[in-house]
């Protein structure tokens, strides 16, 4: 398989952990870089927990840059207890993780993304699987990356299911929808993975109990902070069955689509707070008579998916 380059942009976060161990562990992808974001922690904490996590899994040659502290709509940023609920206190489920010996980038995360775009072009994936906040800014400060960036696959939104924050707002779209609809807007070969597929894709304890079978460092950590987000769904009646895979199964698609079905949609995010219809994504009315690059993943093929995620993360945790 051909090598992309690919950037994360994660604020890591739980899943945002599984993804990061999907990037490294796949053999379809270079992960470049990885830019923190605030959401499920501040901005630091996110990043300094990638670096971490990378020092668990051996992959110390991946960059860490750091991206915005709040929304472009806000003076700050504050977490949300309901993210503390489901992510810890620390982002990571409360695991105690060895302190990488590398520092985050001076460079900002949205210069990264900008820089990474005119050079790799078509050959670039972005994979945000929090707020879309850093990309909206690098977009605002060279629009041309828009079209640069050869494809944009996204975590967050919901379509054809109830939101996760409000009846129709999904959690990392609720974070900045302004900065969302800029970049559902603007990016070419733009892909929506939302709740519409990833409630579909659980993970249960009999998977962690393999990774801790395993008997490493990094095996031990991963199910810890795992069992802390299966634990907290059931606790929180998210969901009983197992907890769900939604950074991960972003990457997974962004490198082979194959596992989803997707509806080809311009869509775009509303934003109207008099009304109240805000954080929905949603067809662009202005764009039904045209063609459109950009999809909304509508169904997922959970057993392949599941089972390819397993073996992956048997793979990095060895
Ligand atoms: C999304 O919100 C974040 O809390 C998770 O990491 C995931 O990216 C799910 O709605
Ligand atoms: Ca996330």
């Amino acid at each position: 398989m051909a090598q992309r380059k690919m950037i994360l942009d994660l604020d890591t976060g739980i899943d945002d952990a599984l993804a990061l161990a999907v990037a490294v562990a796949h053999p379809g992808v270079d992960l470049i870089g990885v830019v923190a974001s605030y959401g499920n922690t501040l901005v630091e904490e996110a990043g300094h927990n990638t670096l971490n996590l990378l020092h668990l899994l051996g992959h110390d040659d991946v960059p860490v840059y750091l991206g915005a502290e709040h929304a472009t709509t806000a003076k700050n940023f504050e977490v949300m207890p309901i993210s503390q609920a489901i992510h810890g206190k620390n982002g990571i489920g409360e695991a105690q993780l060895a302190t990488s010996p590398r520092p985050l980038k001076s460079q900002s995360g949205i210069d990264f993304i900008i820089e990474a775009a005119h050079q790799y072009g078509d050959d670039l994936i972005l994979v945000p699987t929090g707020p879309l906040t850093n990309l909206a800014l690098a977009e605002q400060k060279d629009p041309s990356i828009g079209q640069l960036i050869g494809q944009t696959t996204i975590m967050g939104g919901a379509l054809t299911v109830p939101g996760n924050v409000t009846p129709f707002t999904e959690a990392n779209i609720n974070q900045d929808p302004e900065a969302a609809d800029q970049v559902f807007t603007h990016q070419k070969n733009f892909t929506m993975v939302g709740l519409d597929v990833t409630l579909r894709t659980l993970l249960t304890k009999d998977y962690t109990a393999q990774w801790r079978n395993l008997g490493t460092e990094a095996g031990e950590k991963y199910a810890q902070l795992m069992d802390f987000y299966i634990d907290a769904y059931y606790n929180l009646d998210i969901d009983k069955k197992g907890a769900a895979l939604h950074d991960p199964l972003a990457v997974a698609v962004a490198i082979d689509p194959s596992y989803v079905t997707e509806l080809p949609l311009a869509m775009r995010v509303t934003y109207d707070k008099k009304t109240g219809d805000y954080g929905r994504t949603i067809g662009d009315k202005t764009k039904l008579l045209e063609s459109t690059d950009s999809k909304a993943a509508i169904l997922v093929d959970t057993d392949r998916f599941v089972a390819d995620f397993q073996k992956w993360m048997l793979t990095v945790l060895k």
